[in-house]
């Protein structure tokens, strides 16, 4: 199935079953999740600090994402695999395919980028040739530092209205799904029942969106020095990994 295809059935999915996508960025994670059947497998910018160690997503470049992107695509062969335009790699619709143009060499069947009305054209510009777009709109992790820490969106009607407006702008312009963040249920519920293309949330609250995007170390229990309010671990990889070097420091001890 090439890209288009992919991104198509990723479509269709909306008011049919929900969209499942999980974060990846090597290519033993991305080959695990894979054989589990996700829809989706995002090589996404949070690569800054789950991966790279730095304290938010500003500090990474294209060539991190090139690089992670090449291994996530060597691991799997069925979830359409999107990759994250990193900050500064957009800052008009030129450059930004030809960014998307690198990923997609890289491996990616899919690009990301920040930001609503703003983007408009670049994502037309993108979608035009041949490279199937996914928004993402609420809080964005890349406007971090303007916006003076990680907030909340759709607590008023103006939020709430500048989203939509965002929304049906780069539907308008040819993406193919929004990821939807830190955006409050009532409003990621407006924007999911305005929209004919699916929304993706993460931090949203339960059944406000058609599918679910998590970062995979939340999910699984690997980072624990900072888990978001709204993730639910659901394995403690972390402590696996301190009783197994345990175990392997003891047998050492003779
Ligand atoms: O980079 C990322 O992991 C993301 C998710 C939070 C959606 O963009």
């Amino acid at each position: 199935m090439n890209l288009l295809e992919k991104a198509a059935r990723l479509r269709a999915k909306k008011g049919q079953s929900p969209v499942s996508a999980l974060t990846a960025y090597d290519y033993t994670t991305a080959r695990l999740l894979d054989e589990c059947g996700l829809d989706l497998i995002l090589v996404g910018d949070s690569l800054g600090m789950v991966v790279l160690g730095f304290p938010d997503t500003t500090h990474v470049t294209m060539e991190h994402m090139l690089h992670h992107t090449a291994a996530v695509a060597r691991g799997a062969k069925q979830a359409l695999i999107l990759g994250d335009l990193p900050i500064h790699s957009y800052p008009d619709p030129k450059t930004a395919l030809h960014n998307s143009r690198r990923l997609i060499e890289a491996g990616a069947q899919a690009v990301k980028l920040e930001g609503g009305l703003e983007q408009e054209a670049k994502v037309r510009t993108i979608v035009e040739a041949g490279i199937p777009v996914i928004g993402h709109l609420g809080m964005l992790p890349q406007s971090v530092k303007e916006e003076g820490g990680y907030k909340k969106k759709g607590k008023n009607q103006d939020e709430t209205q500048a989203l939509l407006i965002g929304a049906l702008a780069l539907q308008e312009a040819g993406a193919s799904a929004i990821v939807l963040e830190s955006v409050l249920p009532k409003a990621a519920l407006l924007l999911s029942k305005s929209l004919e293309i699916p929304t993706i949330g993460i931090g949203c609250g339960e059944e406000s969106c058609d599918g679910e995007i998590a970062v995979i170390t939340d999910v699984i229990g690997s980072y624990p020095w900072f888990i978001p309010p709204f993730a639910t671990p659901r394995a403690d990889v972390a402590g696996e990994i301190e009783k197994a070097v345990q175990a392997y420091l003891h047998a050492l001890k003779r």
